[in-house]
């Protein structure tokens, strides 16, 4: 714990939005001791890249983070229909709500493939707080027939973190 502590204050000062510094020290302080975090919730990409900064750089430069984008023309009442695909955890418990209440979670984030955060980043030494490798499903469950016929999953998988980094 004192090691990685010192880890992250080092992080610190290439100069992190105060946000994230202090969800971290309540994770990484409060972890232990606090209750276990609600399931279904999401943290946002900032949480995970303040942690994980090459897959995160890397994902940021992909299509997925700028999926909101496309959206942003679209009139009120055909958003919804579009949001499933171009959002993180919308409709889901502490997922995306709208452009205005939940900004942090607009485009497709770390947390639409590899599941939520919030119980793994309190504890990221535990084994399957967290889904390593995403599978086909996950992609299928947006990249649908109708939307992407020619979806392969073992091509497209490498684009997904373009300089796939295994271990933060
Ligand atoms: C407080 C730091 C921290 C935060 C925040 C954090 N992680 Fe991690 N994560 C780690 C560490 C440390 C490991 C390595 C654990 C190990 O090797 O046992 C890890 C492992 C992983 C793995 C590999 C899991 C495995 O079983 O090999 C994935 C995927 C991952 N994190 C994704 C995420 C995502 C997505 C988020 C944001 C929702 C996130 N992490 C937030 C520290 C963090
Ligand atoms: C079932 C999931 C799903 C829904 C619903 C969905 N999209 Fe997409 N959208 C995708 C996927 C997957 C891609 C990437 C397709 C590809 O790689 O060829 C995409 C790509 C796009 C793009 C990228 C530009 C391009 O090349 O076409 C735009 C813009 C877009 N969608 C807008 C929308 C709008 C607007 C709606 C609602 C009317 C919508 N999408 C609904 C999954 C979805
Ligand atoms: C579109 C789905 C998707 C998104 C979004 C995504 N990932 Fe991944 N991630 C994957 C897949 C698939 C793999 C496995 C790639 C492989 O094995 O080649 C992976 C691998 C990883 C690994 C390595 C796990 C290991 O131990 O090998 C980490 C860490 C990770 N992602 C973190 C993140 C973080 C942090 C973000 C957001 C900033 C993110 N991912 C966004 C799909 C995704
Ligand atoms: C939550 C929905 C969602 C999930 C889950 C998802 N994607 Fe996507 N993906 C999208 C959307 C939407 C776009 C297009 C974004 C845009 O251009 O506006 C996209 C674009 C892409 C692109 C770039 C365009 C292309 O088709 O080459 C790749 C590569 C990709 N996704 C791979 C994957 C892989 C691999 C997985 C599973 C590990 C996955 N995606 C999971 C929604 C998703």
């Amino acid at each position: 714990m004192n090691h990685l502590t010192k880890d992250w204050e080092a992080k610190m000062k290439n100069c992190f939005l105060s946000v994230s510094v202090s969800v971290f020290f309540w994770a990484i302080l409060f972890g232990g001791i606090l209750p276990a975090a609600v399931p279904g919730d999401y943290l946002g990409y900032k949480e995970c890249i303040f942690c994980h900064d090459e897959n995160g750089n890397a994902w940021q430069k992909t299509q997925h983070a700028r999926a909101f984008e496309g959206l942003k023309k679209m009139p009120q009442e055909r958003l919804s229909g579009c949001l499933t695909c171009h959002v993180t955890g919308y409709g889901k418990p502490g997922g995306f709500v709208s452009f205005e209440s939940t900004p942090e979670l607009i485009n497709v984030q770390c947390e639409e493939c590899h599941g939520t955060g919030k119980s793994h980043a309190a504890n990221p030494g535990e084994k399957g707080s967290i889904t390593a490798k995403p599978e086909e499903t996950k992609c299928l469950g947006c990249h649908t027939p109708r939307q992407d016929p020619k979806f392969d999953y073992a091509t497209k998988s490498k684009l997904v973190h373009p300089k796939q980094v295994s271990k933060p």
